[in-house]
């Protein structure tokens, strides 16, 4: 059986900034064995199928210990959240909730954000006055998705700051650690101790919420009860609630930024959105095709023989699925490596597809269309400081670490 040596590459540093051409090398074969050991599929139908299969298990326990590299972002003192579970206890913690959150093409509770997501999005850029540049992660994208989340789950505004800091030092765990041993350690431990003291938080507001529920989702699920199924235990609640603040945060400062680095490096497209802000909606779904934050679905194992374009995949493999690969798939999008926002048909990977699809893409979506509508319109010509700019390591969650952009004033 043929094997290639690209999972190296393609988790190297040096190319990060581009990883594309090394896709397009991996589509030659669309299910192959790396060197390093897992399979990786990086076609789009190949992707789409084994996302569909209940053989394809997410759940890292059914991974053997010397697979298991990827990122540890669970606190190890709770039980794992829903992404990583199978059915039935991945459908029934996510149906939960989901109860909570509203249903996905009726988000009530989302649609509720609306004003208030553009009004933190009009008081970040309003503190750039005065400035020639800015640093868009640090300035803006950073903050902006934490301080949608707190509102969403019901996180008093007085406590935002302190929240902010244990989801800034919790994300970090999907950064795969550098330096000494002892830097590694302590990095380890800064992120164990906010583990601890968001759970802590979190079981307080819980217990403040049971006693006296507000519209939030918090309230929502420290009163539900289950009706047909057994409600969430306090580990499930901290556990799952941690996964909605990790999971919705990299990823959203990611689609904003490279969202900007695209749209400059696409100067007519800037100026059409600028003309018709309308046009956000079907650009930031070319965005999730062309530039998608979530770049690679690592670690999924197969719990059966598995045959698919002509390979089989033995039982208890690791499993590396590309989506980003898939989404620029020729086989499936015309011209894959044009950004055109008016592309018919983008049925793209950006937010997962099957049973694990992102219960978030609602409320990412509104905020990605805000943010960029409102820094297009606002920003007086804007230009980017250094192409390509510096990367964060992350080959999984894949954006800028800093993204300077120079303007010359603000309407
Ligand atoms: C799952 C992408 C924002 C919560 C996923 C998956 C992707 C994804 C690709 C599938 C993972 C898999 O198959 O293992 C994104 C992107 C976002 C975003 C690109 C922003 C641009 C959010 C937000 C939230 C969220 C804002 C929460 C408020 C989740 C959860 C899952 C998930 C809970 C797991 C679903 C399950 O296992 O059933 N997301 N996401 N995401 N996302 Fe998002």
């Amino acid at each position: 059986m043929t094997s290639v040596a690209l999972l190296g590459q393609i988790l190297d540093f040096a190319n990060r900034a581009d990883p594309y051409p090394l896709y397009a090398e991996l589509r030659r074969t669309p299910v192959v064995r790396d060197e390093s050991g897992p399979y990786l599929v990086s076609t789009y139908w190949e992707i789409r199928s084994l996302l569909h299969d209940p053989r394809v298990s997410s759940d890292i326990r059914n991974l053997a210990p010397e697979a298991k590299t990827g990122p540890r972002t669970d606190d190890p003192d709770l039980p794992p959240s829903f992404i990583r579970l199978d059915p039935p206890d991945h459908d029934r913690l996510r149906r939960l909730i989901m109860r909570t959150y509203g249903p996905p093409h009726s988000p009530r509770r989302v649609y509720g954000l609306h004003g208030e997501i553009s009004g933190i999005v009009s008081g970040l850029i309003d503190r750039f006055r005065g400035r020639e540049r800015i640093d868009l992660v640090d300035d803006f994208s950073y903050p902006f998705p934490v301080t949608v989340i707190c509102r969403l789950l019901g996180v008093p505004q007085e406590d935002e700051q302190r929240f902010h800091g244990w989801a800034d030092t919790v994300a970090t765990a999907i950064e795969p650690p550098v330096g000494t041993p002892e830097e590694q350690e302590a990095h380890w431990q800064a992120i164990r101790e906010a583990h601890h003291q968001l759970a802590d938080y979190l079981s307080g507001l819980i217990e403040q919420r049971r006693r006296a529920p507000r519209e939030d989702m918090i309230s929502a699920l420290a009163t539900d009860c289950g009706a047909d199924e057994s409600p969430m235990s306090l580990p499930e609640m901290l556990s799952n609630l941690t996964l909605l603040l990790i999971a919705g945060h990299e990823t959203t400062v990611n689609l904003i930024t490279n969202g900007m680095l695209t749209l400059l490096r696409h100067p007519d497209t800037l100026k059409q959105l600028r003309a018709d802000p309308d046009m956000v909606i079907p650009l930031v779904e070319e965005l999730l095709r062309f530039e998608p934050p979530v770049q690679l679905l690592p670690e999924r194992t197969t719990l059966d023989d598995i045959e698919i374009a002509g390979t089989t995949i033995p039982q208890g493999a690791s499993l590396w699925l590309v989506p980003a690969s898939g989404n620029r798939d020729p086989q499936r999008f015309p011209e894959p490596d044009r950004f055109l926002p008016d592309r018919p048909d983008n049925q793209h990977f950006g937010f997962g597809t099957g049973i694990h699809n992102c219960i978030g893409s609602p409320l990412a979506r509104l905020e990605a269309q805000t943010a960029l509508a409102e820094l297009v319109r606002r920003l007086d010509n804007p230009r980017l400081v250094e192409d390509p700019p510096p990367y964060r390591h992350n080959a999984v969650l894949r954006g800028p670490r800093h993204l300077p952009i120079a303007f010359d004033g603000l309407s």
